[in-house]
């Protein structure tokens, strides 16, 4: 039963993959779930596009699941929060409210000659210095620029003030506000951050940027920060304040309570996104990291992180399942690794689209090292798992690099984090404590509770950050001599992914 006098707040998380809902009380407390999951559309080798009018009603679906699961009634709700995958980029038509084409997602590799292009003699760092980002496919400007070349009429249409562009979060609220009948169309500083066309200083569109690209201003929703109320939703939520807005790694940061500078979380889902709290001044990275929005809430300044973006971690250990058909379900990995004391000298290097963070190289491809006759299929699993430690090994020095800061303490979430084996060896190569919380669900924990920061369901941060509480923590327990001597391997393997031709 649900308490009558009680507050609670929904969140919704609109991801890669799937679409969740999760309602939660005032003490940080999951009330009920719904998710669902949305297809993926591989055009090309290297496309992947997403339905945004599926996304739409997926997302409307768990929201109605999630809500009667908690026997509320939605006018109970003190606040709604979106968070959402980051980067994938939408242009719809203002007055119909269709899409004019799928929604590019945040993995897809069309724009690799654009991006070439635009970097010109500068290359990667074109605008580096003032978006904090590399020249590279995984960002939304060049994706919204492709669609305006190449869906016939748009740019006309666009100049003419008929298209909206936005990331997951501006669709939502927009159709959440009330679509073509004055649905607001916004974004919040941590998704605008993403696009490469704001200015990380100003907050604002940047037009020396718009212009290099061709992306007329008219398409661009207003800026606005993460916890506040952008409107009030119609419809299933008729009456409720829509009040936050977050990339979801960002989201993340928050719910994980990472509001001093120089905490860290690492998120563990198909890939990994391990961002440090940098304060309110954004730190240049020389060392391959993003420099990127945390969160800014109401008018208090901004906060700005670093970020090391993986992309492939959890989707290696799916390549491992489908691809090879080793496994049949992810959780056997485990035991399976667990059946031999380490990985026999075996790496894998998943730079299945290129590497991310810190090489931003595309010309990677994935390689299996160390190969011998003794290497046997549980070796090639612990290699699967050691592949995303290393990652975020090499992420964690670049931070260090880049900061000066050590992370001390790794705090983690994810659907990969509650692989013991892989979490003990994090710590083990990182020789940091790694931490998991109770609430796990960081991501919709963020974004519910930057929305009831803007409702008056939560006072402030220091009130959230008492809600943290330790789950589980893993102790480092390596021999100096044999990390060194581990990581010196996978850097090899590493060298070895550079290079491959189309
Ligand atoms: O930058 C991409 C990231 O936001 C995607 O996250 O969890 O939806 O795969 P996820």
């Amino acid at each position: 039963m649900t308490d009558n006098s009680a507050k609670y707040v929904a969140a919704i998380d609109q991801g890669t993959t799937s679409s969740r809902c999760i309602v939660f009380n005032q003490d940080g407390a999951i009330v009920a779930v719904d998710q669902r999951e949305h297809r993926q559309i591989f055009p090309k080798p290297g496309w992947v596009e997403h339905d945004a009018t599926e996304i739409w009603s997926k997302t409307q679906a768990v929201v109605a699941g999630a809500i009667a699961k908690a026997g509320l009634r939605a006018d109970q709700l003190s606040a709604m929060g979106i968070t959402n995958q980051r980067e994938t980029t939408l242009l719809w038509d203002r007055s119909t409210g269709k899409p004019v084409h799928n929604a590019i997602v945040w993995q897809d590799t069309r724009t690799a000659a654009l991006c070439n292009q635009l970097g010109g003699s500068d290359g990667q760092d074109r605008f580096r210095e003032q978006t904090g980002l590399p020249l590279a496919t995984y960002f939304s400007g060049p994706k919204a620029a492709w669609l305006l070349d190449n869906v016939p009429d748009l740019r006309k249409r666009a100049e003419r003030g008929e298209i909206a562009f936005g990331t997951m979060d501006s669709w939502l609220i927009w159709n959440l506000t009330g679509g073509t009948d004055g649905g607001q169309h916004v974004t919040d500083v941590t998704n605008a951050g993403r696009t490469m066309l704001m200015n990380l200083e100003t907050l604002q569109w940047d037009s020396s940027i718009l212009s290099a690209m061709n992306i007329p201003e008219a398409i661009l929703p207003e800026i606005r920060s993460s916890s506040e109320v952008y409107g009030t939703a119609v419809g299933q939520l008729a009456g409720v304040p829509v009040a936050s807005a977050l990339g979801d790694q960002q989201a993340a940061v928050f719910g994980q309570a990472c509001y001093d500078v120089g905490t860290a979380k690492n998120t563990y889902g198909t890939g990994s996104f391990l961002l440090l709290n940098t304060g309110d001044r954004p730190v240049p990275s020389k060392s391959g990291l993003l420099t990127t929005m945390g969160y800014k809430i109401g008018t208090e300044a901004p906060v700005y992180c670093l970020e090391g973006a993986i992309a492939i971690t959890g989707a290696l250990v799916q390549w491992f399942r489908d691809q090879l058909g080793i496994i049949r379900t992810a959780d056997e990995i485990e035991p399976l690794a667990a059946s031999v004391e380490d990985n026999g000298g075996s790496y894998i290097v998943p730079a299945f689209s290129g590497l991310f963070a810190p090489y931003w190289r595309s010309d990677a491809r994935g390689v299996i090292t160390g190969l011998t006759r003794y290497v046997t299929k549980a070796h090639l699993a612990r290699a699967v798992l050691e592949a995303t430690s290393w990652q975020t090994r090499e992420v964690v020095d670049a931070m260090y690099q880049d900061s000066g800061v050590h992370i001390t303490t790794l705090k983690v979430d994810g659907g990969m984090t509650k692989n013991n084996l892989l979490m003990q060896h994090q710590a083990d190569v990182l020789d940091v404590p790694v931490v998991r919380p109770k609430v796990s669900e960081t991501t919709c924990l963020g974004a519910a509770y930057a929305a009831g920061l803007a409702t008056g369901v939560w006072n402030d941060t220091d009130e959230l950050k008492a809600h943290w509480q330790k789950d589980v923590e893993w102790t480092p327990d390596m021999e100096a001599s044999v990390r060194d001597r581990q990581y010196h391997n996978w850097r090899k393997a590493v060298e070895k992914s550079f290079g491959w031709e189309e």
